[in-house]
């Protein structure tokens, strides 16, 4: 392959890297309370926040495959990392 084709390639791929959002904690709160609080309390989440990240995993699957919430694989991912990350550092920003 030439420079040719890579650059063009290359460039593509930095562009859709750069282009996905980093939700600063703050964010991804909010972004928790709005997509996490319309059917349940946010407290169903917070009753759950000591769960390991396989819980989470497997929770958020059934959340999007079963009652349609909207996050991506990688955002499972990322979310079930979050939510075990720090439990009480969590628990202050996101529950009453
Ligand atoms: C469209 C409605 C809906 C939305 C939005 C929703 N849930 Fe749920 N959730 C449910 C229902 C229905 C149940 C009870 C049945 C079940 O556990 O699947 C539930 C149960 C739960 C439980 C308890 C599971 C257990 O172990 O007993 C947790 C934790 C949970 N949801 C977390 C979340 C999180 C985190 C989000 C945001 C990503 C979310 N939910 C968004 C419908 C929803």
């Amino acid at each position: 392959m030439t420079w040719r084709l890579l650059l063009p390639l290359l460039t593509s791929f930095l562009l859709v890297w750069t282009a996905i959002p980093a939700l600063s904690q703050s964010e991804w709160i909010t972004e928790v309370e709005t997509q996490c609080a319309s059917c349940h309390d946010i407290e169903e989440v917070c009753e759950n926040l000591d769960e390991s990240e396989s819980y989470w995993r497997e929770t958020l699957d059934r959340m999007v495959g079963q009652w349609g919430v909207d996050l991506s694989e990688e955002e499972i991912a990322t979310w079930a990392r979050k939510l075990t990350d720090a439990p009480e550092k969590l628990r202050t920003g996101l529950c009453p």
